[in-house]
């Protein structure tokens, strides 16, 4: 089995057990993203400044690059780097979340982003400098179409972060509570390496260590925001059984409560492209 094959699986059978677990919550096609958009927003607002992978991507981007963010969100990496680029195309496939990367550029003056709504599967767009997919590539059911497209829409160095520990594992204990197993592994940033090395690319690798977000004003508020990523029924018993769970589980941090874990390892998954090679068919 190649890589991609490899990868398809992983990818088809996680989303089968979310499927089973969740009937009719199928694929997280736009309409998932567009139903989260908003609260995604508010979890993602600040994070920037203190990631290390902006501070990576930065050394290659100045007054004259032009970049490309696929799978932007609402845009935390296109906003700030627009302030050092010529130019930042914001591409996602869920419209109310290129509503309001457009809306916050409006807001902070930036004529430099132009927002595209479509797959990146699908979409025609022109070639750029440098470009960025940051949490989207696990999501992916056909990597090799996904990663050559980006190689072919990028002249001088293409950026893929994702997790290098699912965060998964953090939650392992409480998934296992629900549901009696562990939850199917996704796709790791080892996998997307060797996809990469399928299709004749040799990406470096740098693995960092990314504060954990997610600050919760009371149990309540954070089991909203967990029965949604534990799959947890929503049921009064199963929600009452999140809340008491929860409450062993978070840490009070000030006036805040908190996963117990403060970092994360992440991947840093880069190349530069070569013009000699070309998307498969
Ligand atoms: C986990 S969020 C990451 C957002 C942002 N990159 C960040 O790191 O904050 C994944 C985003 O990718 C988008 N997305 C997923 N698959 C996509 C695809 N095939 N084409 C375009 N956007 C996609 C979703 O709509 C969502 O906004």
């Amino acid at each position: 089995m190649g890589a991609a094959e490899r990868w398809g699986k992983l990818v088809r059978d996680r989303l089968d057990e979310a499927e089973r677990l969740e009937p009719g919550r199928g694929a997280p096609g736009p309409a998932f993203w567009d139903a989260r958009a908003r609260s995604f927003a508010r979890a993602m607002d600040g994070s920037a400044p203190r990631d290390p992978f902006l501070r990576r991507v930065r050394i290659d981007v100045d007054r004259t690059t032009t970049v490309l963010d696929v799978g932007c969100g609402p845009g935390r990496f296109a906003l700030a780097l627009a302030r050092h680029a010529r130019e930042v195309v914001a591409l996602d496939w869920s419209p109310a979340m290129v509503a309001i990367v457009a809306a916050r550029a409006r807001r902070a003056g930036m004529a430099n982003v132009r927002c595209v709504a479509g797959r990146w599967e699908e979409v025609d767009v022109a070639p750029v400098d440098v470009s960025i997919c940051s949490y989207v590539l696990p999501l992916a059911q056909d990597p090799a179409r996904f990663l050559a497209k980006l190689n072919a829409t990028t002249r001088r160095r293409a950026f893929v972060y994702m997790g290098a520990a699912p965060v998964d594992l953090a939650l392992d204990p409480l998934w296992r509570h629900f549901h009696g197993s562990p939850r199917r592994p996704g796709p790791t940033y080892l996998d997307a390496v060797d996809v990469l090395a399928d299709l004749g690319i040799r990406a470096e690798v740098e693995v960092v260590e990314v504060p954990v977000r997610g600050r919760y004003r009371t149990v309540a508020h954070a089991a909203k925001a967990y029965r949604d990523t534990l799959a947890v029924p929503d049921t009064p018993e199963a929600r009452r059984e999140l809340r008491r769970l929860l409450g062993q589980w978070l840490v009070a941090d000030g006036d805040h409560l908190r996963p117990p874990v403060r970092t994360l390892p992440a991947a840093i998954v880069s190349w530069a492209p070569s013009r000699r090679r070309r998307p498969p068919k």
